[in-house]
């Protein structure tokens, strides 16, 4: 049976990984797959997260199932940390999924199950896993405009355009917080302009939320969601809890379905958690109980939002290091966007082949749409990727 099938390709983002582990040279930098860094290159565990681990463990006298929406006090802390205090709850329904990507195909599940023939609009360009995931669970899927790769600004009157065109009742996904690869965002009235159109055409967002406090904090960072929540009937929201708490291999996430009223809402829980038990059963439960104890002690919860600051400032400070490196090496080139960006993404903005040569030559890894990690950089390293960079942009 196997011989029918070709090997695949390695993943653009995740195959960046095992290439830069296996470099012998000690100046390497990795720019590429999304983890936070410290600025001595580590991704950590929050102490925070290891506190409630070992409560964790002190506490729990079972490892028994849990139920296919997973932990009810998880899923009730997290509604509130996306929908604020104004929460629809009488229209929503939040389960527990295994991270972003499980709470993605969810979505896509439910949306075939709803909606079998509605397009889903993907931003263009998107998450490099955005279209293979949810096209292989069977959606269609169509690009809008959104990001001006030359001159590094937001396609907004493109994008409100195209949305204009789209049938009711098709889906748009929209990245709630840090666009995933260009770190631009729509301003507080470019999303009221998107609810607008979203309102006017019948359409439904589906927002994926994956930073949730990367950009300026957790309640600004969710106005686009509690916007739309308060205009539009329905919507899914995708969450991951991988960046703003570090729980990436533990695979934390959440799926919230909001209905058009409580009866709507209560058949669509039905169908989400029947969804959920043809796919996986049930999502795993370590990662959610740790973040549901520091959700749910204040003490805890504000301990787990200073060290997001800091994750946050660190982030913001390597791309302005970046940007001032960049400009003393290359005055008569603009690097402005990539202090505009928000959370841990930007677009340095070179060509495909430009950025193989940073890889070959200099050891600089990234995604091949120049997309870079801006948590890879640090003080120290900051000088030779410049001048690196500058090596393959100067003419020779
Ligand atoms: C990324 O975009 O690098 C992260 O979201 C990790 C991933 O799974 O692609």
């Amino acid at each position: 049976m196997f011989e029918s099938l070709q090997a695949a390709s390695a993943d653009a983002i995740l195959g960046l990984i095992a290439e830069h582990k296996n470099d012998p040279r000690a100046e390497k930098i990795d720019l590429g797959v999304g983890v936070y860094r410290t600025e001595a290159g580590q991704t950590p565990v929050l102490n925070v997260v290891k506190k409630a681990e070992q409560a964790l463990i002190d506490s729990q006298d079972s490892k028994a199932y849990v139920s296919t929406a997973g932990a009810a006090d998880f899923n009730a802390a997290m509604q509130a940390l996306i929908f604020g205090d104004a929460s629809p709850d009488d229209r929503l329904t939040t389960i527990q999924t295994p991270g972003g990507s499980g709470s993605l195909r969810v979505a896509a599940g439910m949306i075939l199950r709803a909606s079998p023939d509605a397009s889903v609009w993907v931003s263009e360009p998107t998450w490099a896993n955005h279209v293979p995931l949810l096209g292989s669970s069977g959606l269609k899927l169509t690009p809008y405009p959104y990001y001006d790769t030359d001159k590094h600004v937001l396609k907004i009157d493109e994008m409100l355009a195209a949305l204009a065109t789209a049938p009711t009742g098709d889906v748009v996904l929209l990245h709630g917080c840090c666009h995933n690869p260009s770190g631009l965002d729509p301003s507080k009235d470019q999303w009221r302009a998107i609810t607008d159109v979203l309102v006017e055409r019948g359409l439904v967002p589906f927002v994926d939320m994956a930073y949730q406090g990367f950009a300026e904090g957790l309640d600004d960072d969710a106005f686009p969601v509690r916007h739309m929540a308060g205009r539009v009937s329905e919507m899914l929201v995708s969450t991951s809890c991988s960046k703003n708490f570090g729980l990436y291999r533990d695979r934390v996430g959440t799926l919230s379905c909001l209905s058009k009223d409580t009866t709507s809402r209560d058949v669509v829980n039905s169908q989400v958690n029947n969804l959920v038990r043809t796919i996986y059963s049930m999502p795993p439960d370590h990662g959610a109980a740790v973040v549901s104890l520091i959700l749910n002690d204040e003490e805890t919860r504000n301990a787990w939002v200073i060290e997001l600051v800091e994750m946050r400032e660190r982030l913001r400070d390597m791309k302005v290091l970046l940007h001032d490196a960049l400009l003393a090496e290359l005055p008569e080139r603009d690097f402005s966007h990539l202090v505009r960006a928000r959370g841990m993404f930007c677009f340095l903005g070179i060509t495909a082949e430009q950025v193989a040569q940073l890889k070959n030559d200099f050891g600089v890894y990234m995604a091949d749409s120049s997309r870079i990690n801006v948590a890879g950089i640090t003080p120290q390293n900051v000088g030779y990727l410049a001048s690196s960079i500058a090596g393959v942009l100067k003419p020779a």
